[in-house]
């Protein structure tokens, strides 16, 4: 389960035969906008001068390490990782890897034998070194004016404090807490607390509904949930605690009952308007006032889990993606340094939010790790105008700024001037990441927000890699839109071929990691079967990424996009059977089939075909319930762009498989080409889906 087959990967990668049949895929590219772009491949390089802190200013100079790293991948690490704080040193012998299923289980080790705390890195190393006083957080709130800041020396004592309350409801090393939280500063100090006391936290994206909430509280049986009693984004107010009393009935319905839940109080939802369960509720600020600011540290085995974070595949349920702590902890400090050229002190904003990868590496424990001032903003971009990002950065003067290329062609579709009116001077490096981004928009992100003088960084990697793999360096080596340049240190991409042999030198195939680096993840949460099943099935010996990728004569590495049932919504995972299933859940719906198209602001949007019940006739109410449904079990980003009532039936092969090659070319109006439907059962069903889509 959660596989495919090595001959329907490289078939829907390279269109062959068997694509139509068994392979939803069909070749990938860059959401090109209205085709309007040149693909990055044909894009100019942009040299863009910066001189990194670090001392890697040239390809040279990163090549002698890079070297380093992957013939003797070991003691390069260990000498990285001697940089942080343990208890205890890791083995000599530290590096225990398998990723051959025909050698046995799957495996990955690091720093074996090794005890150390990431939240001790991230706060107490700091403060012990007399930085304590320096501001950790920069949180700016939803109004423009709502603002505070907290030290490394407050962070600190606001961690311990939650870290003894989570240990006096009994919760104890290798326990699972859910945290559903708006972006406000309890929301990484909840992690921290959590990473403190050998805890493992599972954030669930505040954006996610009660079922899908209820959900991963129980494949993960977490005891303690963490919440707020709101949050608040542009105008929308969001009942956080609501949804969580909403999802913890659904969870205890289906046999799971959480004990203890932590509520802080957000002004957006004062307490009086708040769902309670006196037997189950506390509020923060009550429980906090009776912990003590002084906790110590339980050191953890490098191998000891740290966190869980849930995440959609191309088939089946969410999977709980587990990463351990030493490797991870040494790999997100050691690519926040050297990809952002980030020094302590350093005033660096990632737009990202706690619920996603993103997140958890590079809002949180990476700054963290390299002592820097993390902006956390918790409102949305437009609000209360297109102009408010820049407004942030001319106000905290912001250094690095890391985002999404949908928030950048969201700002890019607005005048100029709201960008112009606020000062960027202090802006020094800016990096993407969730998606491809076209050439057009990288290029009004460098021309118009950067002046064409910060480097940006185009970084790929997943949930599951923990860290950035592909990325430029700032100032190493030349940029191209739209291109992530070269691999981090120690990591070996290789691009398998049709006949899943490696490519040499320039060609295109499928992304594959080989050799394991320390910040993969080790299993998913419960079901190490199917971990081994996702990513070391496919191709024996390789990390099977679902990306395609080309590389050209430079060395530089292009994403073409996923080459599995995955979309990519605004940089969001979404598994196109997570939305099916919710649809046919409903029951006005017999049968759906879900496809991404290219979608000019989102990357890609979702595109909903349903077969109508017997005796439901299509109409606007029953496309809006269809909505709602998806929206209530999995979250409003994966809510369908469009839906459209195929009366005739889906196209189906002679076998039973969905055609989605078909449903794709239909969806972006791409009908000439089709390809050959000469295999379908009812080749009559294409006319019928043209006649019925809408303008
Ligand atoms: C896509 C986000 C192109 C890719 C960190 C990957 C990208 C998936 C890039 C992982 C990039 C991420 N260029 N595509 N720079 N970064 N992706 O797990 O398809 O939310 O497999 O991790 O996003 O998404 P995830």
């Amino acid at each position: 389960e959660g596989a495919l087959s090595r001959l329907q990967v490289l078939a829907a990668h390279f269109g062959t035969a068997e694509a139509s049949e068994n392979h939803p895929g069909g070749i990938k590219r860059h959401p090109t906008l209205a085709g309007a772009e040149e693909p990055s491949h044909q894009q100019a390089s942009v040299n863009t001068p910066y001189k990194a802190r670090t001392g890697i200013t040239s390809r040279r100079e990163y090549e002698r390490l890079y070297r380093q790293s992957v013939e003797d991948p070991a003691g390069f690490w260990a000498h990285v990782a001697e940089g942080y704080d343990w208890k205890q040193k890791w083995d000599t012998e530290h590096m225990r890897s398998n990723l051959d299923l025909d050698r046995g289980r799957v495996s990955i080790e690091w720093f074996a034998g090794g005890r150390t705390n990431i939240c001790h890195n991230c706060l107490d190393r700091h403060v012990e070194g007399g930085r304590g006083g320096q501001a950790c957080f920069l949180w700016e709130g939803n109004e423009p004016g709502q603002d505070a800041v907290m030290t490394y020396k407050q962070t600190l004592d606001a961690v311990c404090q939650l870290s003894n309350w989570l240990k006096s409801v009994g919760v104890k090393k290798g326990d699972r807490v859910a945290l559903y939280m708006p972006l406000i500063c309890e929301l990484p100090i909840a992690m921290l607390a959590c990473a403190r006391i050998g805890a493992v936290h599972s954030v669930i994206f505040a954006g996610f509904s009660a079922e899908a909430l209820a959900q991963r509280v129980q494949d993960c049986q977490c005891r303690v949930v963490i919440t707020a009693s709101g949050g608040i984004r542009g105008k929308k107010t969001i009942p956080l605690k609501q949804i969580v009393d909403d999802g913890l009935k659904l969870a205890e319905k289906a046999g799971f009952k959480a004990e203890v839940c932590l509520v802080f109080e957000h002004p957006a939802v004062p307490r009086q308007k708040c769902p309670w369960q006196a037997a189950r509720d506390v509020w923060w600020r009550e429980a906090m006032a009776r912990q003590a600011s002084h906790c110590p540290v339980e050191w953890v085995g490098a191998e000891d889990p740290l966190f869980l974070l849930y995440t959609s595949g191309s088939t089946g349920k969410p999977k709980g993606v587990l990463h351990t702590t030493g490797g991870y902890m040494v790999m997100a400090g050691c690519t926040t340094k050297y990809i952002f050229d980030l020094q302590p002190d350093d005033v660096y904003w990632c737009t990202a939010d706690c619920g996603w990868i993103t997140g958890h590496t590079y809002l949180t424990y990476g700054p963290l790790l390299n002592g820097a001032q993390v902006v956390l903003y918790e409102g949305v971009p437009n609000y209360p105008s297109p102009g408010r990002v820049w407004q942030i950065v001319e106000k905290y003067k912001v250094r690095q700024l890391y985002t999404a290329p949908t928030l950048i062609r969201s700002l890019e579709a607005h005048d100029a001037h709201f960008v112009t009116d606020s000062d960027r001077s202090s802006l020094r490096i800016l990096g993407t990441v969730g998606e491809p981004i076209n050439p057009r928009a990288w290029d009004w992100f460098n021309k118009v927000v950067g002046e064409g003088r910060c480097p940006i960084v185009d970084t790929w990697w997943q949930t599951e890699t923990g860290a950035a793999m592909l990325t430029p360096l700032p100032g190493a080596w030349p940029l191209r839109p739209g291109c992530a340049t070269l691999p981090f240190f120690g990591v070996q991409p290789v691009l398998l071929d049709e006949k899943g042999k490696e490519v040499q030198g320039a060609g295109e195939g499928i992304l594959c990691l080989k050799a394991a680096w320390p910040g993969a993840l080790r299993t998913i949460y419960g079901d190490h079967k199917r971990f081994e099943s996702t990513y070391f099935s496919t191709f024996k010996g390789y990390y099977f990424t679902g990306d395609g990728c080309r590389r050209d004569e430079e060395g530089y590495y292009t994403i073409t996009g996923r080459v599995d049932d995955v979309i990519n919504v605004s940089g969001h995972r979404v598994g196109t059977a997570e939305v099916e299933s919710a649809l046919q859940s409903h029951d006005t719906c017999a049968e759906a089939a879900v496809v991404g198209f290219d979608h000019p602001i989102k990357g890609q949007g979702i595109y909903a075909y349903v077969v109508l019940a017997d005796g439901t006739s299509a109409s606007p109410e029953v496309k809006k319930a269809l909505v709602a449904t998806v929206r209530s079990q999995i979250g409003a980003f994966a809510a369908p762009d469009s839906i459209h009532f195929a009366p005739g039936g889906l196209p189906k092969t002679r076998s039973g498989k969905i055609m989605r090659r078909v449903l794709r070319k239909i969806a972006t109006k791409e009908e000439d080409q089709l390809g050959d439907t000469s295999t379908l059962a009812d080749p009559g069903v294409v006319p019928k889906l043209l006649e019925t889509r809408g303008k």
